[in-house]
């Protein structure tokens, strides 16, 4: 891959890699990738929403941390910009930034969800892909779009019906983006199941979930680097949702 050009705050430095560019990876697995690809020698810009203590490990490690929030199209408008005056190139966009929001039978409450998981899980990643596409198309060598959807989008969710429905319309997203991008542009979806619980997930909640599928763990984030590895470096891959889900559907 060629040098390209990056700037950072106050100037222009060469690097020998073009950026990857994860959204919502303050925490979590996108934290856990935007590391991953620093360890590879990757520049790496993230996205984060609120403010913490451990970005400074992140930007410690040269990460560049964009402060953004897609509630709105000028929120996520805003964070094109940033990124823009960023990096005029970019090797990959990863699309993690996520709203788990259980629904409600409240109607505004209902609305005001729906509305937050689409303009999370669908209007950022339309507009961030179609805005952004110029600056992947400025690097050389490969050039990934990877959206980050959810197993349960296969079987539907009593619950979290207006989260599946708008993870189902970014697995759709996907296949269009990758007709519209091919064949300079590979996109593809990572459709994990239980990868890492929440801190506050209690040993009922645990158990239960940990027999939901067949190989029954909890495995943690290295299995999705593994699968964004795989479908960054495999070149006959677009189009595809790969499900990173333990078995689940065989359960
Ligand atoms: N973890 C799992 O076991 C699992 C299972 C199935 C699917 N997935 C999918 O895998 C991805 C990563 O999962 P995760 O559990 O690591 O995610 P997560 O902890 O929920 O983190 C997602 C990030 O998205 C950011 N975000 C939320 N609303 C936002 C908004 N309006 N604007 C901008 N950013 C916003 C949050 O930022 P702040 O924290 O700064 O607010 C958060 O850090 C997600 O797409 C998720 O749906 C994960």
């Amino acid at each position: 891959m060629s040098d390209q050009a990056v700037m950072t705050d106050n100037k222009a430095e060469v690097v020998t890699k073009a950026p990857i560019l994860i959204t919502g990876a303050a925490q979590r697995l996108g934290r856990a990738a935007a590391i991953h690809f620093a360890r590879q020698g990757y520049p790496v810009i993230i996205s984060y929403r609120r403010e913490r203590d451990d970005l400074a490990e992140l930007r410690a490690l040269g990460i560049t941390t964009l402060q953004a929030d897609f509630s709105d199209v000028a929120g996520i408008q805003a964070f094109i910009e940033q990124v823009k005056q960023h990096t005029n190139c970019l090797r990959a966009i990863i699309h993690n930034a996520s709203c788990w929001l259980p629904d409600s039978k409240e109607p505004e409450q209902a609305a005001v969800g729906f509305q937050q998981m689409f303009q999370v899980h669908m209007m950022a990643p339309y507009l961030i892909n179609h805005q952004c596409q110029p600056l992947l198309m400025a690097s050389e060598g490969a050039r990934d779009i990877v959206h980050m959807t959810d197993a349960v989008v296969r079987k539907g969710s009593k619950k979290h019906g207006a989260y599946v429905a708008t993870k189902a319309g970014l697995e759709s997203l996907t296949q269009s983006f990758a007709a519209m991008f091919a064949p300079d542009i590979k996109v593809n979806g990572i459709a994990p199941a239980l990868i890492i619980f929440n801190d506050d997930d209690d040993e009922v909640y645990r158990t239960k979930a940990l027999k939901k599928s067949a190989l029954q763990i909890e495995p943690g984030e290295e299995v999705i680097n593994l699968s964004l590895d795989y479908l960054l470096n495999n070149h006959y891959l677009t189009g595809v949702i790969l499900p990173v889900e333990g078995g689940r559907s065989l359960i």
